[in-house]
């Protein structure tokens, strides 16, 4: 490659963001839905991936759980394979630029935007008290986004909302007071951008789902894996075809399939003669797809002092840049240089 290529394809290359909040334990619908489009492009893209641990604080929290759980996500997604030298990785709270500009996009927010948004108005909904911080979450989460020039947001389709009202931030501002933020867009994946509960298929897989018998976790054996795939729901029909609307259990164990092997979920309803069929083979493929994360967890999870490094590595890493944002914003929206 000559020095000129070199030079294009570095101006040229795409930014991608990920974010994961580290609550409850990581499970399928993460994987699928951000930690996998992640390092799948980390070596055609700029991708940077954080574990954003404020996130974590918008509903009730252990205080002493904390920074366990970040520890652990940051592992989970070492051992999914992200390549640091590529990617950096880091805590979101290590960094102050996402604080700092925060509150300079909550005065570029409509107070109307905010409330409107579908995950607070679900959360907020199961609460007696509600932090402020779950009303302003969305916009903590367009500065994360905002900071690093972010042109593509890998997320899940619950996510595509904020990633909107990012985007919507970026353009308001920019109107207002200049050219500061790159502008990202969504990038949702192809199949499974919603993982249902396996106990029901009318919601969400989510990590903090009661019980976790419909939640397939990242880190359960395979024993369990088998015993919540065999239980999950299905419905009368008995015939194996992806039909969301009107079989939303079946539909959703062959989006699970097609998205960890790479097909499409109509394509791969033929391999499976019927339920058992189905349930029995869908067990096999999740179970092969997290065994190496599973092995590389436990050796990397031997050894927090290298995961704290490669953290602090991140950090320092995307500082700079973060930093170089944030005073652009602050100087167009008009303070005061320090
Ligand atoms: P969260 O667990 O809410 O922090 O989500 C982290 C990332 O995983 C976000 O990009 C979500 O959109 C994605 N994600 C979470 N649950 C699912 C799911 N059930 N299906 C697809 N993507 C998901
Ligand atoms: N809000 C996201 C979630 O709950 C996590 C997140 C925070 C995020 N900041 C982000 C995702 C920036 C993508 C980009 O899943």
């Amino acid at each position: 490659m000559t020095p000129d290529t070199l030079a294009t394809q570095l101006l040229t290359c795409t930014r991608r963001y990920t974010g994961l909040t580290p609550s409850g334990n990581p499970q399928l619908g993460n994987l699928i839905g951000a930690i996998r489009p992640a390092i799948a492009d980390a070596d055609s893209t700029e991708t940077v991936v954080a574990i954003v641990d404020l996130h974590a604080l918008t509903v009730e929290h252990d205080a002493r759980q904390l920074a366990e759980r970040t520890l652990r996500f940051a592992t989970v997604i070492l051992a999914a394979g992200l390549d640091t030298r590529q990617a950096p990785l880091y805590a979101q709270s290590h960094v102050s630029a996402h604080t700092g500009l925060h509150y300079l996009l909550e005065a570029a927010t409509h107070y109307g935007e905010a409330h409107r948004m579908i995950q607070f108005k679900e959360k907020s909904a199961k609460q007696e008290t509600v932090r402020l911080a779950l009303l302003t979450y969305p916009v903590l989460m367009a500065s994360d986004i905002l900071l690093y020039d972010t042109d593509e947001v890998p997320v899940g389709e619950d996510q595509r909302q904020h990633v909107e009202l990012a985007r919507d931030i970026a353009i308001r501002f920019n109107r207002t007071y200049g050219d500061v933020f790159t502008v990202p867009k969504v990038v949702l994946p192809e199949v499974a951008a919603r993982i249902m509960d396996l106990t029901d298929p009318t919601r969400k897989m989510g990590k903090t789902n009661a019980g976790g018998a419909g939640v397939i976790f990242l880190l359960d054996r395979p024993d369990e894996i088998r015993k919540k795939i065999s239980r999950a729901v299905t419905d009368s029909r008995n015939s194996v075809a992806y039909d969301p609307d009107n079989q939303p259990g079946v539909s959703n164990l062959l989006s699970i399939a097609a998205a960890l092997t790479g097909t499409d979920p109509e394509l791969i309803a033929g391999d499976f003669a019927g339920y058992g069929a189905l349930k029995s083979g869908v067990t096999d493929i999740v179970v092969e797809a997290l065994r190496p994360l599973q092995v590389r967890y436990a050796e990397l999870s031997a050894d927090p002092t290298t995961v704290r490094g490669i953290l602090a590595d991140g950090a320092h890493r995307v500082a700079e840049r973060a930093d170089r944002t944030l005073n652009r914003a602050r100087t167009a929206i008009g303070l005061l240089p320090a």
